[in-house]
């Protein structure tokens, strides 16, 4: 088992390891006093891990609730955020009781929420059960909820008091939504690790799944502990993102966030290429990583729509919006534009 320390406004482990979900009772006795525990989770993962981890939380001596909604992320909206907190107030959970967010990046993310607002705030543990959640979604304390406007455009920092990644559970993992916790490894990899993209070039992401998510969580862990609140050196993270969530929205995250994470680092490293802050090599080798990890890397939304809906990002202030520019595999850089520049920005990468 891997331990990655993160020291923030709160400071917790992450745990990495195979077996973890047995041990939740006794990592949450030990870490609070809680007499309930609120079990989070939708309705895939819970027929599949719930038991397990109700069983070992009661074990600990805990009374356990559980609370489970549609997957997906048309439910990481305001009705489920609602619906949790009400499920915690009618199931009278105290502030010194606990709340575990069982499941992906949408779990994590609405419950977090919930339990940042709960009591003015309820101790709670992350147990990502996706790639994507793994060495994401679970560190670092954002949390948030979609609105009709946008995404993300609700939230809180608000950080776990310990995260479990128990690798067992991505064995059940569709292709698919595997690979789309594959975007956000090769993110890691892009903007500030290149022997770790040519480790994943070499081997993938599979047959090295725990070195791949300690990897990322300390990369992580490194960015989140300099700028916890997401002023100026967090941004990094946001490669890919930001034409990324135009794509999730123009598509009514149909396509998922990982697809469309991939989808925008290659956008964003074209435009670079185009404009000569990196070379082309830059972006075939991004390009055959993708592919190889079974992940998309064109869109077929235009320019405008792209445009419409990268023009609602939360992250655009007084006509101004910070891109993540890739100049060589493994460095990227913060580069502030104005918004007028993005439609020039999106059609040097691809949208027509
Ligand atoms: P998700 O939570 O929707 O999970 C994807 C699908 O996999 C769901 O249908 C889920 O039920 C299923 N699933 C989960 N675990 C499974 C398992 N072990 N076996 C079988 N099926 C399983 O999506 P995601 O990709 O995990 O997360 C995406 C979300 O994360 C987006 O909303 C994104 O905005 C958010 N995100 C947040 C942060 C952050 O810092 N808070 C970072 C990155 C992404
Ligand atoms: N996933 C982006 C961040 O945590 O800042």
């Amino acid at each position: 088992m891997n331990t990655i320390h993160v020291t923030a406004s709160n400071s917790y482990d992450v745990l990495v390891g195979a077996g973890l979900l047995d041990k939740a009772g006794e990592y949450a006795a030990a870490l609070t006093h809680a007499a309930c525990a609120a079990v989070v989770s939708d309705n895939t993962v819970f027929p599949l891990y719930g038991e397990t981890v109700c069983q070992s939380l009661r074990a600990a001596g805990l009374r356990v609730v559980s609370f489970v909604f549609p997957h997906g992320e048309r439910s990481k909206n305001i009705g489920t955020f609602s619906q949790i907190l009400n499920f915690l107030a009618e199931n009278r959970l105290a502030r010194t009781d606990l709340v575990v967010a069982l499941g992906g990046g949408v779990v994590g993310d609405v419950t977090g929420f919930a339990s940042a607002c709960y009591l003015r705030g309820v101790a709670y543990i992350q147990i990502p059960t996706t790639l994507l959640a793994a060495v994401d979604s679970s560190v670092g304390g954002k949390t948030a909820i979609d609105l009709p406007a946008g995404k993300n455009l609700a939230g809180s920092f608000y950080q776990p008091r310990l995260v479990l990644c128990d690798t067992d559970t991505l064995a059940s993992l569709p292709d698919g939504v595997f690979a789309d916790g594959c975007a956000e490894v090769v993110k890691y990899a892009m903007y500030g690790n290149a022997p770790f993209f040519e480790e994943l070039r070499q081997n993938g992401v599979k047959n090295q799944l725990s070195h791949v998510i300690s990897t990322c969580v300390s990369m992580k862990r490194d960015v989140v502990c300099a700028d916890e609140f997401d002023r100026g050196g967090r941004q990094i993270l946001n490669f890919g993102h930001t034409f990324g969530h135009a794509v999730e929205r123009c598509s009514d995250y149909t396509v998922p966030h990982g697809s469309a994470v991939a989808i925008g680092m290659v956008m964003i490293s074209r435009a670079a290429v185009k404009r000569g802050l990196c070379g082309a090599s830059v972006l075939d080798a991004l390009l055959a990583l993708l592919r190889a990890l079974g992940l998309p890397t064109e869109t077929a939304f235009s320019a405008s729509e792209l445009l419409d809906a990268a023009c609602r990002d939360k992250k655009i202030a007084g006509g101004r919006l910070n891109l993540i520019v890739p100049r060589a595999v493994g460095r990227c850089e913060i580069m502030p534009i104005d918004t007028a520049g993005l439609s020039a920005w999106l059609r040097d990468g691809g949208a027509k």
